[in-house]
C-alpha cells in the first residue's frame, strides 16, 4: 500500500475535525476525495503532509518524495519560471546548475518553455497553476496532493490541467490524491472517489470508477457514476 490511514483522529482546537477515519490508496492509484464544504478535506492533506499533529491513530505513507498543488499557486514571486520549478529540487538538495536544467526540460514538456524567464505576476492563474503542477511532478513524487488545484479556473484552462495532470500521472505512476467539489472532474479524473461526511468526518461512501481511459466528458457511464456521488453527498 502506498498511503494507509488507520482509525485518524484530528482536532483543530476544542473542534473534532476527523473522526476514526480510515483509508487505504494503492501505489499507482489516483483517487478522489470529495465531502461538504468545511468537513475536514484540506485537514486530512495537510495531516498526510505532516503538517497538523493527530490526536488519535496512524498515517503510513511509502517513503519518497511528496508533491503538493494547492487550491492558490503559492510561488516565489522573486523567482522567475524556472526558478521556481527548480525550487523543489533545490530543496532536496540538486545544484542550482542540475535543477535549472531538469526544470527547463520538463517546463518544455508541460508547455511553459517559452516563458522560463517570466515572472509569476507576468503569468495568467492558468499558467501559474500549470506552474505549480510541474513543480509538484518535477521531483519525482510518489505521492501528489492536490486540493482544489483548478476550482479558480475558467472551464477550458481546468481541462487542460486536468489532462496534463492525467498525463503527468500516467508517466510517473504515482498516486494521487485529489479533493474536488466538481463532480464532473472526480469521475473524469479519478480511479476511486471517496466521499467525506459532515464534521467530524469520516469516510461514508466509496464508488469505484470503472471506465477506461482517455474518458470522454459527458459519457453515460460518467454520468452515472456522478449521480451516484452526487447521491451520497
Ligand atoms: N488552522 C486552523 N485552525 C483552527 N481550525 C481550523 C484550521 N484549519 C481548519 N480548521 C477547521 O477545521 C474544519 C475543517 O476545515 P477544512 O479546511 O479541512 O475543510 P474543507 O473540507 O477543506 O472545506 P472546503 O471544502 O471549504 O475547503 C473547519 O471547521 C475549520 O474551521
Ligand atoms: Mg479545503
Amino acid at each position: 500500500m502506498s498511503l494507509v490511514i488507520r482509525d485518524l483522529s484530528v482536532r483543530r482546537g476544542d473542534l473534532a475535525v476527523i473522526d476514526r477515519l480510515d483509508l487505504e490508496i494503492a501505489p499507482g492509484e489516483f483517487v478522489a476525495l470529495t465531502g461538504p464544504s468545511g468537513c475536514g478535506k484540506s485537514t486530512l492533506l495537510n495531516a498526510i503532509a505532516g503538517l497538523v499533529p493527530l490526536a488519535g491513530g496512524a498515517i503510513e505513507a511509502e517513503r519518497g518524495s511528496l508533491g503538493c498543488v494547492f487550491q492558490r499557486p503559492m510561488l516565489l514571486p522573486w523567482r522567475t519560471v524556472l526558478d521556481n520549478a527548480a525550487f523543489g529540487l533545490e530543496c532536496r538538495g540538486a545544484s542550482v546548475d542540475d535543477a535549472r536544467s531538469r526544470a527547463r526540460t520538463f517546463l518544455e514538456k508541460v508547455g511553459l518553455g517559452r516563458f522560463t524567464g517570466y515572472f509569476p505576476n507576468e503569468l495568467s492563474e492558468g499558467m501559474k497553476q500549470r506552474l505549480t503542477v510541474a513543480r509538484a511532478f518535477l521531483v519525482e513524487p510518489r505521492l501528489v496532493l492536490m486540493d482544489e488545484p483548478f476550482s479558480s479556473l475558467d472551464e477550458t484552462a481546468r481541462r487542460e490541467l486536468q489532462d496534463l495532470v492525467l498525463d503527468l500521472w500516467a508517466k510517473s505512476k504515482c498516486t494521487v490524491l485529489f479533493v474536488s467539489h466538481y463532480l464532473e472532474e472526480l469521475v473524469y479524473l479519478a480511479d476511486r472517489v471517496i466521499v467525506l461526511g459532515p464534521r467530524p468526518t469520516t469516510v461514508v461512501k466509496t464508488v469505484p470508477v470503472q471506465l477506461r481511459r482517455p474518458r470522454g466528458i459527458g459519457n453515460e457511464g460518467m454520468l452515472g457514476l456522478m449521480e451516484s456521488v452526487q447521491r451520497c453527498r
